[in-house]
C-alpha cells in the first residue's frame, strides 16, 4: 500500500475540521474539557484540601471585629498577606504563609498588591503603641511612609452588636465556632479590650495567644482596637520550630 492511501482517512478528518469553523471548536471543547475533568475530578474525592495545622484558630470576638474594620477600610489595596516561598521574601518577612493560617478568613486577604510591605506575619512585630502611632500617623514613626492615616478609628466607637451572629454565619462555611464562643462573643471582645478585665482568662482558653489590648479602653472598645488585635494576631498562630524539618524552607 502506498503511503498516501494509508494517510487518506487521517487527513480527511483533518481537512473537514480545520475547514468547518463549527466542528473545529467542537473538537476544541471536547479535547479541553477531557483535560478539565482530569484535573478537576479527583478533588471531589479528597475530604480536605487544607493540611490541618497545629495552632490554628478562629479569630477572637475582637480580632473578627478587626478584621472587618481591615477589609471596610481596603487595607488590602495595599498590603498583601502572603509570603510566597522564595528565599527573598521568606529573609524579609519569614516564614512562608501555609493555606491553613487563611482557612478562617472569609474572604480570604491574600492580595496581589504591595504599595506596602506583606503582612500576613506582622503580628508580635510591633507593641500596640508603635500600631496606635502608626495608625493615627504614619509618617510619625516611618518618616517617608506614603500609607494614609486612620486617626479616626481611634474615635470611632466600635459596633460589635452583630458579632455573635457573624460568628454563626462563619460557623455555616466551616468555621468552628462552639457554642461557648458564641455565646460568650460579647464578654470576650471586652475582655480582649481592656487590660485588666476579669474575663481575661476565660478569653485565652477559648483563644490561644490572645493578644490582651494594653490601653484601658476607658470610653468604650474603638475600632482601632480591633483593628490592631487583629493585626497583632496575623501569622502568630503556627509555631513553626515544631515544623522546621518538614515544612521550613531552608534559606540559610
Ligand atoms: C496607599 C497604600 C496603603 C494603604 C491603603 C494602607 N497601607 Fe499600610 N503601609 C503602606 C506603606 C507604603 C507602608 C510602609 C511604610 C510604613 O511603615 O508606613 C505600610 C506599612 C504598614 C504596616 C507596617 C508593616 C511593617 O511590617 O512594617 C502596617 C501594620 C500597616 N501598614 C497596616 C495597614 C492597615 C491596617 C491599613 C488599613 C487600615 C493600611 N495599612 C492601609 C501603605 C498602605
Amino acid at each position: 500500500m502506498s503511503n498516501t492511501a494509508q494517510h487518506a482517512p487521517a487527513r480527511g478528518l483533518q481537512k473537514t475540521l480545520e475547514t468547518n469553523s463549527i466542528l473545529l471548536l467542537l473538537a476544541i471543547l471536547l479535547l479541553v474539557s477531557i483535560g478539565g475533568v482530569i484535573e478537576i475530578v479527583p478533588l471531589f474525592y479528597l475530604h480536605n484540601t487544607i493540611e490541618k495545622v497545629e495552632g490554628v484558630r478562629p479569630y477572637a470576638p475582637l480580632e473578627l471585629a478587626g478584621y472587618n474594620i481591615y477589609v471596610r477600610e481596603g487595607c488590602y489595596t495595599c498590603h498583601s498577606q502572603m509570603i510566597r516561598p522564595l528565599r527573598d521574601e521568606v529573609e524579609r518577612y519569614g516564614h512562608y504563609s501555609l493555606a491553613a493560617e487563611s482557612m478562617y478568613d472569609h474572604p480570604f486577604q491574600w492580595g496581589s498588591k504591595r504599595n506596602g510591605p506583606d503582612l500576613a506575619r506582622v503580628g508580635g512585630r510591633y507593641s500596640n503603641d508603635w500600631h496606635r502611632d502608626h495608625l493615627r500617623d504614619p509618617r510619625s514613626v516611618v518618616p517617608t511612609s506614603i500609607m494614609p492615616g486612620y486617626a479616626f478609628l481611634s474615635r470611632a466607637p466600635l459596633d460589635y452588636e452583630h458579632i455573635a451572629e457573624q460568628m454563626k454565619t462563619l460557623r455555616l462555611v466551616g468555621v468552628p465556632y462552639n457554642d461557648e464562643q458564641i455565646d460568650n462573643a460579647a464578654a470576650d471582645l471586652k475582655a480582649q479590650s481592656a487590660p485588666d478585665d476579669p474575663g481575661a482568662e476565660a478569653l485565652r482558653k477559648r483563644y490561644p495567644n490572645a493578644i490582651l489590648n494594653d490601653v484601658a479602653a476607658k470610653g468604650g472598645v474603638t475600632e482601632e482596637d480591633a483593628l490592631i488585635a487583629y493585626l497583632q494576631h496575623l501569622g502568630v498562630s503556627v509555631d513553626f520550630k515544631l515544623y522546621d524539618d518538614k515544612a521550613s524552607i531552608n534559606v540559610r
